[in-house]
């Protein structure tokens, strides 16, 4: 499929989420197959760009493949100018986050609060559209509440205002993530717009990614918390959309692709940040590796990546070995 200039190379795309879709574990996505990855959100206030989050996010230069850069905001102008500073860091594609349901975001009329704004929602669009020269995607909800389901509305207005791309996550926002993501609004608005149209929302497996595909007809599948601890979903499902083979990833395979992930978490955050944020990944990645097991609380004890480096090695030695 293509985006705007761009030729994707697969119909499967990680979806941003903050403090989850950091540079490296986009990297390791791609490294996997997928498609596009998005990075998480920036925000459009230039205030808090000199943060050390905000720097680490804003670190475009190192990234693999095309980079989609995900911007959120309310006012019209402040997105054209932060759309133009990331694609000066290098951002080949920018995202508008329209979806995003967080209190901190939604407040400042920001995020899937927009959807409730069509006439606010074709300015943004307009004036990022006008700001730069590298296509722009859109990011919606189906709608604020299941009885204003206006995903179609605001389609229709993306795809007027020169958006080269809509990511649907099949919920409304006040949804949050309870219940099902449905797919019915997506099928609907792929019929009704011409432009490439992404299905997000509830894809875990490489099953329900063609079953979605097949539904929707929509141009790709987006894929956030189905990736967390399994990166390897993605060339499941690229094998299986390619050839119908049901593909499971090698059990020593998914253990040096963690220790290597994490790994590259220790070096892009450092000794300070990485031991930390590497927790989370790592008690995913039990999670799948080996259910139930107490090595999650193990590793939250420990406080340096030398220590977690030395655990992980450990742990998985015994996996392995366990399974021979
Ligand atoms: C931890 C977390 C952070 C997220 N952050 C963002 C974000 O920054 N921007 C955005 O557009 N969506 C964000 N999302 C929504 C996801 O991109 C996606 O639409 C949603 O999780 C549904 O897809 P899934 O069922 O495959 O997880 C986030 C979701 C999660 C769980």
């Amino acid at each position: 499929m293509r985006i705007g200039q761009y030729e994707i190379k697969n119909r499967i795309f990680l979806a941003p989420m903050a403090g989850v879709t950091d540079q490296p574990f986009r990297r390791l996505c791609s490294h996997l197959g997928v498609g596009l990855t998005f990075s998480e959100m920036m925000s459009t206030n230039p205030d808090v760009w000199h943060t050390e989050k905000s720097k680490l996010r804003l670190a475009h230069h190192q990234e693999i493949g095309i980079n989609a850069v995900q911007i959120a905001g309310s006012d019209p102008s402040e997105m054209a100018a932060a759309a133009k500073v990331n694609v000066a860091y290098g951002a080949d594609i920018i995202d508008i986050n329209m979806g995003c349901p967080a209190k901190k975001v939604n407040k400042k009329m920001a995020g899937s609060a927009l959807l409730r704004e069509p006439d606010l929602v074709a300015e943004i669009l307009e004036a990022v559209v006008n700001a730069v020269d590298v296509p722009v995607t859109l990011k919606i909800r189906t709608g604020w509440d299941p009885e204003h389901r206006n995903c179609l509305q605001i389609a229709k207005i993306a795809e007027q205002a020169g958006i080269s791309a809509l990511t649907i996550h099949g919920r409304t926002r006040s949804c949050l993530f309870q219940g099902n993501a449905e797919y019915d609004s997506i099928k609907a608005v792929k019929e009704a717009v011409s432009m490439p149209v992404i299905a997000n929302g509830d894809i875990t497996s490489a099953e329900k990614a063609k079953a979605v595909l097949d539904y929707t007809q929509a141009d790709g599948i987006m894929i956030g918390r189905g990736s967390y601890g399994r990166p390897w979903i993605f060339s499941e499902i690229g094998a299986f959309l390619e050839d119908g083979v049901q593909t499971v990833f090698p059990l020593e395979q998914k253990c040096q692709l963690m220790l290597k992930h994490i790994e590259d978490l220790h070096h892009f955050y450092g000794e300070e940040k990485g031991y930390r944020i590497a927790r989370k990944h790592v008690a995913w990645y039990a999670e799948q590796l080996q259910p139930n097991s107490n090595f999650k609380r193990t590793f939250n004890a420990l406080s340096s990546t030398v220590e977690q480096r030395q655990a992980l090695e450990d742990f998985v030695t015994a996996i392995l070995n366990e399974s021979s």
